[in-house]
């Protein structure tokens, strides 16, 4: 069994209140765009996860002084005394996180170079970073493929340029902002993905000084400027811890308050919710989650970029479809491998099965390659206790929800890997009355 083991005794509704503070997805890159500031920046309702101490490890081994108030959930970053790292120095540090890449575009600026080791991040698909690559050469980076990671230059300034992304990829999106806001000249971005995290992030380079337009046709136009300031930015709340627990109450016949969860960003999540069975109460400072009573029912979903249903919503609420009537179908068109940890599901008495058709929807790109990228969840089928590992950040969430819906003990390993993106998540169980003990 590997290490961090959760045994869980489950059948008990999760009820309480808990607080989700900034987004995992926003934060660590708000982080990289201090390294383009020429003052310090403040970053407030920073969550304290795994993705922060990486990102500001690397940052740190770069010369930026990074000071965390981890109460408060406050960072703030120095980028005056920016350096070169040593190469062996980032590879320690990048750890599993896909973070890295973006720093590409900021070290550029700061120092003409930047070396990036092999990526990590959850097994969920292939991850390439081809278009990361493809951006950073249209801006007039050198690129060098050696052992162990990619070494980048840039003789003279980043030019601005036109882009058109094959796919509205997040990071691919953030990498463009990154470059361009201190290129010379004006970058349009066409195809750009617009998830809440990214406008935010915006907002973080416009505060800086920056200035970016934001189209309704997926159109970004940065205007590259000289200088750069710091910032003082409250981190937008995490839209998928909160799905995350709202899945949680569902699945257990629970009721959580998740205090930080906002209505804006969620709405996809909240109709699908209400039309399973769920019920939900928006109040000022959080939204309240819970299973109203009665029959839940199937629902035909299929995840998509923004303002779509978000992929990382799928794996927690697959758990609470187990429990509804009827045949439940989940396409997944952003990522090709995203139902590993149906298996686990399974074994503890679900009936999921996983088909390579695009099933539900509209055709999409992984259709005609062979890829189990769509799910039909048969319910309702009572869960019982068993031994699993958990798969990935999302992944492992679901399975920890599977066990505390569960009749008997689990034991789940593998833990360590949901502390990437859930910020004290035993606290918060334990908050919210879960009988779990960690036991490796
Ligand atoms: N893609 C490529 N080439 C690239 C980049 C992406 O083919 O160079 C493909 C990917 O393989 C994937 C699709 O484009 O099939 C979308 O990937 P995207 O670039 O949008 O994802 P990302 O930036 O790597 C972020 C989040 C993910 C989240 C996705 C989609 C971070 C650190 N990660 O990943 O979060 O699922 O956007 O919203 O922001 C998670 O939080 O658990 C997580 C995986």
């Amino acid at each position: 069994m590997v290490d961090g083991v959760l045994k869980v005794e489950g059948s008990r509704p999760l009820h309480g209140e808990i607080t989700v503070r900034g987004a995992k997805n926003l934060v660590p890159k708000a982080m990289v765009a201090a390294l383009l500031g020429e003052s310090q920046s403040t970053i407030r309702n920073a969550p304290m996860i795994r993705d922060v101490e990486v990102v500001s490890a690397l940052l740190r081994i770069h010369g930026v002084t990074v000071d965390i108030d981890q109460n408060a959930g406050v960072l703030y970053l120095d980028p005056t005394d920016v350096e070169s790292a040593q190469i062996a120095d980032i590879g320690r540090h990048a750890g599993s996180s896909r973070i890295p890449i973006l720093l590409c575009g900021p070290l550029l600026h700061r120092l003409g170079k930047a070396f990036i080791p092999d990526l990590g991040g959850c097994h969920i698909g292939d991850r390439p970073v081809d278009f990361h690559l493809q951006i950073l050469q249209n801006f007039g980076a050198t690129i060098d493929r050696s052992d162990g990671g990619l070494t980048l230059s840039a003789p003279r300034r980043l030019r601005g340029t036109k882009i058109e992304l094959p796919y509205p990829s997040v990071g691919a999106t953030e990498q463009t902002l990154l470059a361009a806001v201190r290129a010379e000249g004006i970058t349009v971005l066409h195809g750009a993905a617009v998830e809440p995290e990214i406008i935010d992030l915006i907002d973080v380079l416009q505060k800086m000084g920056a200035i970016i337009s934001v189209d309704t046709d997926r159109t970004i136009t940065i205007e590259g400027v000289d200088h750069l300031t710091g910032f003082t930015h409250v981190a937008l709340p995490d839209r998928i811890e909160a799905a995350s627990w709202a899945s949680a109450a569902l699945a257990t016949h629970g009721d959580i308050f998740v205090r930080g969860a906002r209505q804006t960003a969620m709405s996809t999540f909240l109709n699908i919710y209400r039309k399973v069975g769920g019920a939900f109460d928006v109040h000022d400072d959080g939204i309240r989650f819970y299973h109203p009573g009665g029959q839940l029912r199937s629902q035909a979903l299929e995840t998509n970029v923004h303002p779509g249903f978000m992929t990382d919503w799928q794996q927690p609420l697959v758990v609470a479809l187990t429990q509804a009537q009827g045949l439940s179908i989940v396409h997944e068109t952003v990522y090709e491998n995203r139902f590993g940890f149906t298996e686990a599901l399974n074994k503890m008495g679900a009936n999921i099965q996983v088909y390579r058709e695009c099933l539900g929807g509209a055709k999409c790109r992984f259709g005609a390659q062979n890829f189990y990228h769509s799910a039909v969840i048969s319910g309702p089928t009572p869960l019982h206790g068993a031994d699993i590992e958990v798969p990935d950040l999302r992944g492992g969430f679901s399975h920890l929800i599977a066990a505390l819906s569960a009749e008997g003990t689990s034991h789940v390993s593998g833990i360590n890997l949901i502390d990437r993106g859930y910020e004290r998540f035993m606290e918060k169980l334990e908050a919210l009355d879960a009988r779990v003990e960690r036991i490796k």
